[in-house]
């Protein structure tokens, strides 16, 4: 079943904990699509029928996916049984949707949008404002110029989405790596610390009833990065600005990841703001992990299995999307980081989450 979070239960919570209202909405059909049509790998379970989604113990179930390959049989078929919640992967990014100044094309993120609706799926806009992924053109800007192409891109962008998605990764990755502080990026050189705020504020502007996130990567376990996300998000709340959750992307290894610990209590403390967290863009990576395939298979498996029952156990943790679900497109070359293989079979990755949202 498909749950939905509304702005307006969100709106509702406490300030210690997240009271949250589940508005269950069914997905279209949860019917069984049949088995994967290739062999199961040698070290995997017989493939499964029924799809991640029905397993997902009230928590949305995502992946990312690339409008090229929705006329993909496999890949259209996989992504329709096991998700019930979208990320375009990259075409909702300025550099796609603006690669000329003023000339916005939405077509490939709109294929998504409608691909997902068809299937009475929710949608995340990724990302409106990030480091990577700008024109080329923006870089370029007059300073005196730079505040109104922001703000037109928000304002725009989250527009043209409005009531289509249910959510936004507003600001993407706005934290330096070593825990010192904002990461020196061109929206900070050019409009100020404030860009931030700025920027959820121009999204529920465009956007009221979407959820707000700030999304970053390895601040998912208690850390220097990780506090400063914390402050960052507590001051953005006490200041009033519309935010509604933090995104903790986990792109883990199978043998580099937080302590379930570590990833609880920072889960906890976020939703002691009042805000969601959701599980963004998980892949674990086992090129570099030592022994046998099976051993960094079954590694994998309990990466995932351990992280994603960190987020089945949080009440606060209403989301987990993967960046993709085949080996066979990964934004991580050389390696094979998701729950299917390049020849769709599942793995005991998927298994492993497939166990840890039916709670085993
Ligand atoms: C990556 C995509 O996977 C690539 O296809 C694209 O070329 C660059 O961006 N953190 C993020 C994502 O928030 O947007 C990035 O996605 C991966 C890291």
């Amino acid at each position: 079943m498909a749950v939905v979070f509304s702005r307006r239960v969100i709106a509702a919570r406490g300030a210690v904990e997240v009271q949250l209202a589940l508005l269950v909405a069914l997905a279209a059909g949860l019917g069984c699509h049949g088995n994967s049509t290739t062999a199961p790998t040698t070290t995997a379970p017989a493939p499964v029928a029924v799809g991640l989604r029905t397993a997902a113990a009230g928590k949305l179930i995502g992946t990312a996916v690339q409008s090229g390959y929705l006329s993909d049989s496999r890949y259209h078929a996989t992504f329709a049984r096991d998700f019930n919640y979208v990320t375009a992967e990259y075409e909702m990014k300025w550099n796609v949707i603006e690669s000329s100044r003023g000339v916005n094309n939405y077509s490939a993120g709109d294929a998504i949008v409608s691909d997902a609706q068809g299937q009475g799926m929710q949608v995340k806009g990724h990302t409106l404002i990030w480091h990577g992924s700008n024109p080329v053109w923006l870089g370029a800007l007059p300073a005196a110029e730079f505040r109104a192409a922001f703000e037109e891109h928000i304002r725009a962008v989250a527009g043209h989405y409005r009531g289509r998605v249910l959510a936004w990764d507003v600001v993407n990755e706005a934290m330096a790596d070593d825990g010192s502080g904002l990461r020196d990026t061109v929206f900070r050189q050019q409009l100020g610390d404030d860009y931030i705020a700025d920027a959820f504020r121009l999204a529920h502007e465009a956007d009221p009833q979407a959820l707000l996130f700030y999304n970053d990567y390895n601040g998912e376990g208690l850390s220097a990065k990780s506090d400063r996300i914390y402050d960052l998000v507590r001051t953005l709340r006490a200041q009033g600005v519309p935010i509604d959750g933090v995104g903790l992307q986990v792109h883990v290894s199978a043998t580099g990841y937080p302590s379930l610990a570590s990833l609880a209590s920072n889960m906890r403390r976020l939703a002691g703001l009042g805000l969601l967290v959701n599980i963004s863009e998980m892949d674990v990576k086992i090129a570099n992990v030592p022994g046998s395939s099976d051993s960094r298979l079954a590694a994998q498996r309990t990466a995932y299995h351990d992280i994603v029952g960190v987020c089945v156990a949080e009440p606060g943790c209403h989301a987990v999307t993967f960046w993709g679900f085949t080996d066979a497109h990964t934004w991580i070359a050389g390696d094979d980081p998701l729950l299917y293989d390049r020849q769709y079979a599942q793995k005991p990755a998927f298994f492993g989450v497939f166990d840890a949202l039916s709670r085993k």
